[in-house]
């Protein structure tokens, strides 16, 4: 399973969660004859509110994470996301604090509520939801297509010349950790998304077409890739050179 289809699933749980509470609260304040027992009421509200905290914090522990590894800077949706995951944390804080400390405000907890749950909606539509749709629930073909910058494959291969002096493996290496380390272990041949790349170009063959690992193949693999891999054709043959002659020293 994706990790992104995990915090997918998660954020259902967020969005689940949030109804739950609205309801309990409404349940506790809204009616004027009480349909249940608001002592049990108060307690289901407090206990799927710690619930609401948890799967918060494991989503945003694999948030964080995705950007420290893919060191990308964030498109307007994962803009929105964020901000929206920020002013949650904020209006929680000070749900809290009202409700056990600053009780002259207690009117105003349940506007506050009705906002986090708002807020969880959107910040969940804009990524979560937004993910199960192009991913027509979670299938990672479709995650590939959809996340793919192929879109006329550029049919000739590539010529490349090999490159080993340090800067051209620098460039490289950064290149390499802004484009392919999302779906790639350099240092390992453990599978993330793609196989690892420990030896790539020092073994025999490429591990998943089997072609001889040549600089060429290497290269055609980021131009015209083989099978799910999305193509970066839009890369300056430079660059191209640079991951290859990177891809060589591992
Ligand atoms: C969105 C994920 C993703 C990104 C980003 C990505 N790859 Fe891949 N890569 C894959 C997958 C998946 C495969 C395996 C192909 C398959 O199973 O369909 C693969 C396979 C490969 C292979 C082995 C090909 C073979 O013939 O066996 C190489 C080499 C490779 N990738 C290099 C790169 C380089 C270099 C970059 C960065 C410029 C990169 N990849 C970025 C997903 C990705």
């Amino acid at each position: 399973m994706s990790v992104f289809f995990l915090k997918s699933l998660l954020g259902i749980g967020i969005l689940v969660s949030a109804v739950v509470a609205v309801f309990t609260m409404l349940e506790i304040f809204g009616r004027s004859e009480k349909k249940y027992d608001i002592e049990k009421l108060k307690k289901i509200h407090r206990a799927n509110g710690i619930l609401y905290f948890i799967l918060f914090l494991f989503i945003s522990y694999f948030c964080i994470e995705y950007i420290i590894k893919t060191k990308m800077e964030p498109s307007a949706r994962a803009l929105f996301h964020s901000l929206s995951a920020v002013v949650i944390v904020i209006l929680l804080a000070l749900k809290v604090s009202i409700v056990r400390v600053y009780r002259q405000f207690y009117n105003q907890v349940k506007i506050i509520g009705f906002l986090i749950a708002l807020i969880s909606f959107a910040m969940f539509a804009a990524s979560g939801g937004y993910y199960l749709l192009i991913t027509k629930f979670g299938s990672d073909k479709a995650f590939m297509e959809a996340v793919s910058l192929k879109k006329e494959p550029v049919k000739e291969t590539v010529k490349i010349v090999l490159k080993t002096d340090p800067q051209s493996i620098g460039k490289g290496k950064e290149l390499y950790e802004s484009k392919c380390y999302f779906c790639h272990d350099a240092y390992s041949n453990k599978r993330e998304v793609g196989p690892g790349h420990k030896g790539i170009l020092k073994n025999p063959l490429l591990p998943v077409s089997k072609k001889p690992a040549t600089p060429e193949n290497a290269a055609n693999q980021i131009r015209n890739p083989y099978k799910d891999m999305p193509s970066f054709s839009y890369l300056l043959d430079e660059d191209v050179e640079n991951i290859v002659a990177f891809l060589n020293t591992l």
